[in-house]
């Protein structure tokens, strides 16, 4: 397949994912995407719980809202995910048989990838698959419906499912936690990357590696350890791609002008940390205005203020961390 389309002058396409009921958000919040990404995607309108509310439902309607606006306005986008812990419809997890989870889950990869074949550059085809503190909990695997049903297994049944309906897509296994220092870090990327090795080891395709980068102000970004993890990604030939950007400043001191000064450094020191073995494939934000940002609804700041994740402030100004994008990608 071709790859994503880039801004000129750009090295790197940049993106930003949207909630589809935010296709109404107005003209000047819609031109924000037109003018400032090469990929516009689907928050949350091509994941499994809401595609299907019920096992007869397949409610495509939300996620082609924003697929034909990024393709009608010369945008590529991309589809996330099939296999989430926090996506997966109640129905599923009252199946008890493992062969009818594993029918399920296939159908609903491959009549998924079936649909949206040529639209998308690729899909998160498994998201937070690793235990979410590995050593503390001796587990490598997070333990959800589709491990504790078909085991890890999951993975590999999901991956083939994804090739079989779209062989041409950039198939990825999107993590979380995977950009700081310290042992629980480590071993979360040593996880990844035997999951990696384990799926080209069984003659399964897999193709990249998302880091989410949701950035913590109150975390150390390794940048060593990144650089290493890239290298390793790579000589295994997987990319690696940002998939959702954004800064988590709750815990710092409640000052606009600071909060946006940390968050321009802090996704300066990711990105630069990435870049030191080349550039990621592709780079995306988790929204791009602080108005509409999950951050604000889930982990909102204890002291009440607002939280200042995104490159656009509430009223849709650009911030420092926008300039960081133009000057790095
Ligand atoms: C979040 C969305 O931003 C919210 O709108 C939604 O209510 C829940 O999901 N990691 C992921 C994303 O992989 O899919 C999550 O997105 C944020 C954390």
């Amino acid at each position: 397949a071709a790859g994503p389309a880039r801004a000129a002058g750009r090295r790197v396409p940049f993106g930003a994912a949207i909630q589809s009921e935010l296709m109404n958000g107005g003209p000047a919040y819609r031109q924000l995407f037109v003018e400032h990404c090469d990929l516009v995607m689907p928050m949350n309108a091509l994941k499994f719980n809401l595609m299907r509310p019920t096992r007869d439902i397949w409610d495509f309607e939300p996620a082609d809202k924003v697929v034909d606006f990024a393709l009608s306005n010369g945008k590529t986008s991309r589809g996330t995910c099939h296999v989430w812990w926090g996506a997966t419809p109640g129905w599923v997890e009252a199946i008890e048989s493992p062969s009818e989870a594993e029918r399920v889950l296939v159908e609903h990869i491959e009549r998924v990838g079936d649909r949206y074949k040529g639209k998308l550059l690729g899909w998160d085809v498994v998201n937070e698959v690793v235990a979410n503190d590995p050593i503390y909990e001796n587990r490598s695997l997070r333990d959800t419906y589709w491990l504790r049903t078909l085991g890890p297994r999951h993975i590999p049944i999901a991956f083939k499912a994804a090739a079989n309906a779209d062989p041409t897509a950039e198939l990825a296994l999107n993590e979380y936690d995977l950009e700081y220092k310290g042992p629980h870090y480590d071993e979360r990327r040593t996880i990844v990357l035997s999951i990696v090795r384990q799926l080209q080891d069984a003659n399964v395709k897999i193709d990249a590696v998302g880091m989410q980068g949701h950035l913590y102000a109150d975390k150390v970004i390794d940048v060593d350890a990144i650089d290493r993890f890239h290298r390793d990604l790579d000589a295994l030939g997987v990319k690696l791609l940002v998939t959702e950007l954004d800064v988590i400043d709750w815990k710092s001191a409640p000052d606009p002008q600071a909060q946006d000064k940390t968050a321009a450094a802090l996704v300066t020191r990711f990105l630069d940390a990435l870049f030191a073995h080349k550039p990621p494939e592709l780079v995306i934000a988790w929204g791009l205005t602080d108005r509409y940002s999950w951050i604000n609804d889930v982990m909102p700041r204890p002291d009440g203020a607002e939280s200042r994740p995104l490159p656009f402030d509430r009223d849709l100004r650009p911030k420092p961390w926008l300039d960081v994008i133009r000057k790095r990608l």
